[in-house]
């Protein structure tokens, strides 16, 4: 993304988390998180399990649904949920409370050095500004931990519905390469990317990407 548009997506975050601030209530809603947010979810979750990450952050955990069941699937050490919105993690705190949350901004996570095993992050990241993001989560995770990143395909045919042009003013989604190129030019190595499986819906009909890496 260039420093224009970083600046203008950063200009808007306030107002992004004012509107998760208000969003936060609808955002529970089962057919909401059925269909669109637990099969992400699914695939963050398995990541982690083959990964063995004792000590786990999830940056925009929103209403903390993932940050939950991290918790109560895996049991790590520790699992952090993280987001810019009060709102949202008003709502978190009420589901669990294994979670450590934090009211804390993506590029900002105020961890020391190496504090985690892994970062993962779903459909948050392209409210993010990205390269301070990608330089925080290299700076808070140890050395070959693991980062898993779920965002909407903005290639995909059916990612205009998702993203009504008043969220693409708010956010920048990367396309897939993009997502490569800019996680591996902040120290990682991609090892996995590919679309999010929602069985029985075909992968040419789902707009959203699983990114997997490690950090160097
Ligand atoms: C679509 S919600 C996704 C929530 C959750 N990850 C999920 O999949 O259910 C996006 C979240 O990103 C948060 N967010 C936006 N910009 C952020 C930033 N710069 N740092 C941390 N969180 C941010 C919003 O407050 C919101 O809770």
């Amino acid at each position: 993304m260039s420093a224009t548009r970083q600046a203008s997506v950063r200009a808007f975050n306030g107002l992004v988390t004012q509107g998760w601030n208000r969003a936060a209530g609808l955002y529970n809603t089962s057919i909401l998180q059925r269909l669109a947010y637990r099969p992400p979810q699914d695939e963050i979750i398995a990541q982690l399990a083959v990964s063995g990450a004792k000590r786990i952050a999830d940056v925009g955990c929103g209403t903390g649904i993932l940050a939950s069941r991290i918790a109560a699937d895996l049991t790590p050490e520790a699992i952090y949920g993280c987001d810019a919105s009060a709102g949202m993690l008003k709502q978190a705190r009420f589901r669990s409370d294994r979670v450590q949350w934090r009211n804390r901004q993506a590029e900002d996570l105020g961890f020391p050095d190496d504090a985690v095993d892994a970062v993962v992050s779903t459909h948050a990241f392209h409210f993010f500004d990205h390269q301070a993001a990608l330089a925080e989560f290299h700076r808070i995770l140890a050395p070959g931990g693991l980062l898993a990143i779920v965002l909407n395909n903005p290639t995909s045919r059916f990612a205009r519905v998702l993203q009504p042009a008043p969220i693409q003013g708010l956010a920048y989604f990367p396309p897939p390469n993009e997502m490569r190129t800019l996680i591996e030019a902040a120290g990682f190595t991609v090892t996995e990317q590919r679309p999010v499986q929602r069985h029985p819906i075909p992968p040419a009909l789902v707009p959203d990407v699983l990114t997997v890496a490690r950090r160097d």
